[in-house]
């Protein structure tokens, strides 16, 4: 019996007859599509470029410094569950991950009808969140447009809903005054013959190649998206993988001309972006100059999961922001839609919580410079306004004594930001330190706002500080190290779910991580080491000041913080502090921090 072709057969089918060449260019023949590479090489080589900061086009992205992702395609129809099975992982991946067919993903397309999309009801949200844009999916590694488009697999012609959400999405955030751009993927294409990860030949089975894929479906959807939606803030390239570079760069041009003011993050690859997008979830610790962008999201996954109720409550929205902003960076915060074309209840909770906090304190975000220490505090973080210190308090210190390690400008007078009024506080130099006297218990949650005026540009010594009334974590990203290897290092709690670390491993004989810290008390320090290992490991510790520590503690494939002793500085001041690895595993013991507890 021959099988009447299926609807999805019949689309893919109908793909292979379309085409539409880009103006008249010479495409040399593309390398195959990416072979499987790992993520972080996707991403594509992030060079900052600094000196772009001043010009008007950034302004937007350089002080709006907070944005919303939007991550929503046919996969948010899935969910995260495909069959009777649930995909843990970025729920955007589900079809590579769960190895769903094409014929089968075509298929999803006549279930897709996210009726609730209510496309005002998201710029509400976004801007009640204290976001100045939205950069939302038009098609990912799918291959499934979000928008109308004369490729047939898309949202309007492919499904029962009919609507293009990007014309109403773009339409609701002009009306809102918000900025507004598209995610698209330019290289991995899962259902497109020729695209990168994906099929390698065409319906009629001869061979497809990237050049295909580029001319018949990228280049004429990147055209779509920069000519029918108004002007856009931004196009989101992502991973490059080893797209070839013309490709990237007609991409590139082609914005340029008909979006002039659309800013190019560095994902579209071979440093044609205008600015850095770091790895995601990726909050650097140490202050990066030139323009940058953290992507972050709500929980775990891009897209909507169904088993994804890790969301980040207002605190740690708040932390990750305020972190990134201080350390001049613009923080893009992603909402994965339904299936039904709603934003996640909890997520919209925290987003709009931590934007009533950002209302009271739009000096800490807004057109906000970086902390002047270069790194976090114990207590918190710092921004820039002119010459005003913003001292975001998240963890309030005993009796309300907040110190400030090697401030170098001179205050010229501090207050607890209240109702936009100023409570002033005292303050006195101890040393190299100065102790702002606070309330007792903290006026605000989950932070507290201090400005401190300066009489000057705001300096400070960027040397680590050990707090005698806070833990002092100390990273190795900040360690001078010697015959051992320092790296950053990145991997996937779940699939997709990045955590990074800097750490120290493959210890030579006599190899050490040393840190010169700034001790604001002399006394006992509880010293902990964060690492991960094999069996036991022996590490040795030594102050400048002749103080010897050696332990043995176990150790596990994870980080781990293990307690080596009490470490005693007799003056304070500035010391170092160095640690080796006298026993156990060199090539398999990984330093990721030092903390200091005060000994009580
Ligand atoms: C990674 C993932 C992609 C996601 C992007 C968000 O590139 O592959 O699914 O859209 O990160 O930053």
């Amino acid at each position: 019996m021959i099988s009447t072709p299926s609807r999805a057969t019949l689309l893919l089918f109908s793909l292979s007859l379309f085409t539409a060449a880009p103006a008249a260019t010479t495409l040399r023949a593309a390398n195959a599509p990416a072979a499987e590479l790992s993520m972080d090489q996707m991403w594509g080589d992030a060079k900052v470029k600094v000196g772009l900061e001043s010009s008007d086009r950034v302004a937007l992205f350089r002080d709006g410094n907070y944005g919303m992702f939007i991550h929503w395609g046919l996969y948010s129809h899935l969910g995260g569950q495909w069959r009777d099975q649930t995909f843990y992982g970025i729920g955007e991946w589900i079809k590579r991950q769960m190895k769903i067919s094409e014929p089968e993903y075509f298929a999803l397309a006549k279930d897709f009808n996210p009726a609730a999309f209510d496309a005002r009801e998201v710029v509400r949200i976004a801007k009640s969140a204290g976001m100045k844009w939205i950069i939302i999916s038009s098609k990912h590694h799918e291959g499934f447009a979000m928008f109308k488009s004369a490729h047939p697999f898309n949202i309007v012609d492919a499904t029962p809903f009919h609507r293009d959400p990007m014309k109403e999405l773009a339409a609701a955030c002009r009306e809102a005054g918000l900025g507004f751009g598209f995610y698209y993927s330019h290289n991995q294409d899962w259902t497109a013959p020729g695209g990168g990860n994906g099929p390698t030949k065409n319906p009629d089975g001869s061979p497809a190649s990237f050049d295909q894929y580029f001319k018949e479906k990228c280049y004429p959807q990147v055209k779509e998206i920069c000519t029918q939606y108004g002007p856009l803030n931004f196009i989101w390239f992502d991973t490059p993988g080893k797209m070839p570079k013309e490709h990237a760069a007609q991409l590139a041009d082609l914005v340029r001309q008909t979006q002039p003011n659309a800013l190019l993050c560095s994902r579209i690859g071979y440093g044609l972006g205008d600015y850095v997008s770091k790895g995601d979830m990726e909050v650097p610790p140490r202050n990066m100059d030139g323009l940058w962008e953290t992507c972050d999201t709500t929980n775990d996954s891009w897209s909507y999961a169904w088993y994804d109720q890790n969301w980040k409550d207002t605190r740690e929205i708040l932390h990750r922001l305020v972190a990134t902003v201080a350390r001049g960076g613009t923080y893009l915060l992603n909402v994965g839609p339904d299936g039904q074309g709603r934003v996640p209840a909890q997520a919209a909770k925290y987003l709009e919580k931590a934007g009533e906090w950002i209302r009271r304190y739009p000096q800490v975000v807004y057109a906000a410079g970086s902390s002047p220490w270069g790194h976090a505090q114990p207590w918190g973080d710092v921004t820039t306004s002119g010459n005003t210190l913003n001292l975001v308090v998240f963890d309030w210190p005993a009796h309300g004594r907040l110190l400030l390690p090697g401030l170098q400008t001179e205050i010229a007078a501090a207050g607890v930001v209240s109702g936009g009024k100023l409570l002033p506080v005292t303050w006195k130099k101890r040393g190299t330190w100065t102790e702002l006297q606070l309330p007792a218990a903290p006026p605000d949650r989950p932070a507290t706002v201090v400005a401190v005026k300066l009489r000057g540009t705001p300096k400070a010594d960027e040397t680590l500080a050990v707090f005698p009334d806070q833990p002092s974590t100390l990273l190795v990203e900040f360690a001078d190290v010697t015959e051992a290897k320092k790296e950053e290092i990145r991997w996937m709690e779940k699939f997709g779910e990045w955590k990074f670390a800097n750490q120290v491993s493959a210890w030579k004989p006599g190899g050490q991580a040393k840190w010169t810290v700034d001790v604001a008390v002399a006394g006992d320090y509880q010293l902990e080491l964060t690492y991960k290992g094999e069996g036991r490991l022996v590490c040795r510790i030594e102050t400048d000041e002749g103080v010897k520590l050696q332990n043995q503690q176990t150790s596990s494939p994870v980080y781990h913080g293990y307690p080596f002793g009490l470490v005693t500085f007799r003056q304070p001041g500035k010391h170092t502090i160095t640690v080796s690895l006298a026993d156990g595993a060199p090539d398999k013991a990984s330093l990721k921090a030092i903390r200091f507890n005060p000994a009580e």
